[in-house]
């Protein structure tokens, strides 16, 4: 293990477009393909999408220690009182990445934060990160919500580093703009202390018969032409597979469409690409 944790966050103001399951493919790729300790944070919300794509709903419906926690005011009594809470926030996936869940105190958290001085309010997790996932991970990546809270500016202070996932249609040319727009805002909006940078532009759910896709697919790789990744295909073994608990990385050869194996390529390529990035 290193003893720098690599880190980058899931991010776009925009639902659906992939962003679980880029977060939940990635991960499992630099454990599978390059050998590293990944850990996945979970902060987009109460649905536990990440959760439910590894089999874990049942899981983690109730924890012991939630992540929720690390914003609040007891924190550092919690840490000091029960035994190996870190650990206890920490579920084992079958694929080999480890997954901290969300959990229904993030709302509430958000608003705490509200609370906080701007001097401390956005470094929480940037600290918890250094202190407890540094000595035991090698990479974390974290699923966002798709709005402007607290919690996301947390999320972005302590990755610097983006990671956007975006689907073809007919509003999504503007999206990545957008981005970049929204990602100057948090900026100026927090004095300078978050500043956020987009690392890597992943198309997803591209097929390979619309000319909306290419269309695409074209205009993102010529906007951000080192940035952007293979795309990756629109396939219904990602939808079936998540119904299973699992990833494409799960699925035998012989169960995936030939969508389903060049998704799976596309996300190893992505994973490599991201390593790359992320180490420069
Ligand atoms: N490459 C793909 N091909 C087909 N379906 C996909 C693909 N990637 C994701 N999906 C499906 O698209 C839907 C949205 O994906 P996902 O949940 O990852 O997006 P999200 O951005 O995390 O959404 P939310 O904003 O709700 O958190 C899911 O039903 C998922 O199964
Ligand atoms: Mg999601």
């Amino acid at each position: 293990m290193s003893d720098t944790l690599l880190r980058a966050s899931v991010y776009v103001g925009k639902g659906g477009v992939g962003k679980t399951t880029s977060t939940a493919h990635l991960g499992v790729s630099a454990v599978q393909d390059h050998d590293l300790d990944v850990l996945l944070i979970d902060l987009a919300g109460t649905q536990n999408d990440l959760a439910a794509s590894f089999g874990l709903l049942d899981e983690v419906a109730d924890p012991d220690a939630p992540i929720s926690a690390i914003f609040g005011d007891d924190w550092d009594f919690i840490q000091e009182n029960i035994p190996n809470v870190v650990e206890r926030m920490i579920f084992k996936t079958d694929e080999g990445v480890d997954l901290i869940p969300s959990d229904v105190g993030l709302s509430g958290a958000d608003n705490n934060l509200a609370s906080v001085n701007l001097e401390d309010r956005y470094k929480i997790l940037d600290e918890f990160l250094t202190e407890e996932i540094a000595p035991r991970y090698d990479l974390v990546l974290m699923d966002l919500p798709g709005n402007e809270n607290n919690i996301v500016l947390n999320g972005l202070f302590a990755s610097e580093r983006t990671i956007v996932p975006l689907k073809p249609g007919e509003f999504e040319r503007n999206q990545l703009s957008n981005l970049e727009n929204d990602l100057e805002e948090f900026e100026l909006d927090t004095n300078g202390e978050v500043s956020p940078v987009v690392s890597m532009v992943l198309p997803t759910m591209v097929d390979s018969v619309s000319n909306q896709s290419s269309e695409f697919v074209e205009y993102l790789s010529e906007e951000y032409p080192d940035r952007t990744s293979t795309p990756i295909k629109d396939t219904q073994n990602i939808g079936n597979l998540q119904g299973e608990g699992k990833t494409l990385f799960a699925a035998a050869d012989d169960e995936l469409y030939g969508t389903g194996k060049e998704a799976r390529t596309a996300y190893r390529e992505a994973t490599t690409k991201l390593l790359e990035r992320l180490r420069q």
